[in-house]
């Protein structure tokens, strides 16, 4: 299998731009306690949720998992099956798992009919 098709199956995308810059984000972390409370991360990665809140001084305190971890502060579980409790606040981009493996080939097409679909639409509109 390729990097892309490995990537795919496990749904091993990282979120690179910073979400959390949204005022409505920071009237909720007013609410949920932040920074003060300990924030799960799940589906860690490479940490990247956590680094960005870091870098705001919105969190700093977190545990993170991940099945395939891609940075030292992220510990090894598989969290579908082990799901971590006892945290009140939980910050995550989840795996977008395919319910059905589709082959590389018929994947690519679809995507791309579906965009000249929505494309057809936008111009009609
Ligand atoms: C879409 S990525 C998002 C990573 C991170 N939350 C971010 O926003 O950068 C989803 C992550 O879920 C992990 N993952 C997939 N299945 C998992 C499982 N069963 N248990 C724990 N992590 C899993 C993948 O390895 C991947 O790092």
């Amino acid at each position: 299998m390729n990097g892309f098709l490995k990537k795919r199956a496990k749904g091993q995308f990282y979120t690179k731009a910073n979400p959390f810059k949204h005022r409505a984000f920071k009237a909720w972390t007013d609410k949920a306690g932040l920074p003060k409370t300990v924030v799960l991360e799940p589906f860690a990665g490479a940490n990247s949720l956590i680094t960005h809140l870091k870098d705001m001084g919105l969190c700093h305190r977190f545990k993170s998992f991940d099945i395939k971890p891609a940075h030292v502060e992220v510990k090894k579980q598989d969290t579908l099956k082990k799901f971590p409790t006892g945290y009140k606040v939980c910050i995550t981009n989840p795996p977008w798992l395919p319910v059905i493996q589709l082959p590389a080939c018929l994947w690519i097409s679809l995507s791309a009919i579906i965009k000249i679909f929505m494309l057809l639409l936008w111009k009609n509109a």
